[in-house]
């Protein structure tokens, strides 16, 4: 059997449990999804976000890229985001990142990756920003870690910074906006930031007249 075959193997299994556990399961999801999370994550295999949060189908709305990053250009995420703002209404957006992120490493690398460079660049932007910080770090593990946390945080700013979550702000005091960290190594999330609506202390970056 080929490996792709396993997997639609796996997936009539599923399909057939899943009915048998809640026989309106496709009915009810078919129809509509009412997440109340919006997930932006990293797109490494190990980090999936329904089965770490223990979430079924419906619960999360999910966008992932190579390092979790909210880049403002990116028309692909801001869709996303806009339609889980503005459409689904979620009440809570999650930036997680992972320890041992590869994009994290690529970017503190001098290696030339081709055209992941124009886009692992948004780190190296936060990694020159704090390399005091990081470079005091002993280990090239613990450096890589403490990047992939302030990457969360920036990415959540980031968010906060979008016109989509400064308009939803001022009509509906939400989303509120999580940064959190998955360790690989013990299958933990390690949360470490949260902004609520209004949050963003910054005249530069804030509309007033949303
Ligand atoms: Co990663």
């Amino acid at each position: 059997m080929h490996s792709y075959e396993k997997l639609l193997l796996a997936n009539k299994a599923w399909a057939r449990e899943q009915k048998v556990i809640d026989p309106e399961f496709f009915d009810r999801l078919s129809s509509q999804q009412a997440p109340e999370f919006l997930w932006i994550g990293c797109s490494d295999s190990r980090v999936p976000a329904d089965k770490i949060t223990g979430t079924d189908p419906g619960e999360i709305f999910v966008h992932r890229n190579i390092a979790n990053l909210v880049v403002s250009a990116d028309i692909n995420l801001l869709s996303v985001l806009q339609y889980a703002v503005e459409v689904l209404k979620v009440k809570h957006i999650i930036v997680c990142g992972h320890y041992g992120c590869g994009g994290v490493k690529a970017a503190m690398s001098p290696t030339y990756y081709g055209i992941i460079n124009q886009w692992i660049k948004n780190i190296k932007d936060i990694y020159q920003a704090n390399r005091a910080e990081v470079d005091s770090k002993p280990t090239e593990e613990e450096r890589v870690n403490r990047l992939v946390e302030l990457n969360v945080i920036e990415q959540v700013t980031n968010v906060a910074r979008t016109s989509i979550v400064q308009k939803a702000w001022a009509e509906r005091n939400g989303p509120q906006l999580h940064g959190w960290v998955y360790g690989l190594n013990n299958g933990l999330i390690n949360p470490i930031c949260e902004m609520d609506a209004g949050s963003l202390n910054d005249d530069l970056y804030t509309f007033k007249n949303l």
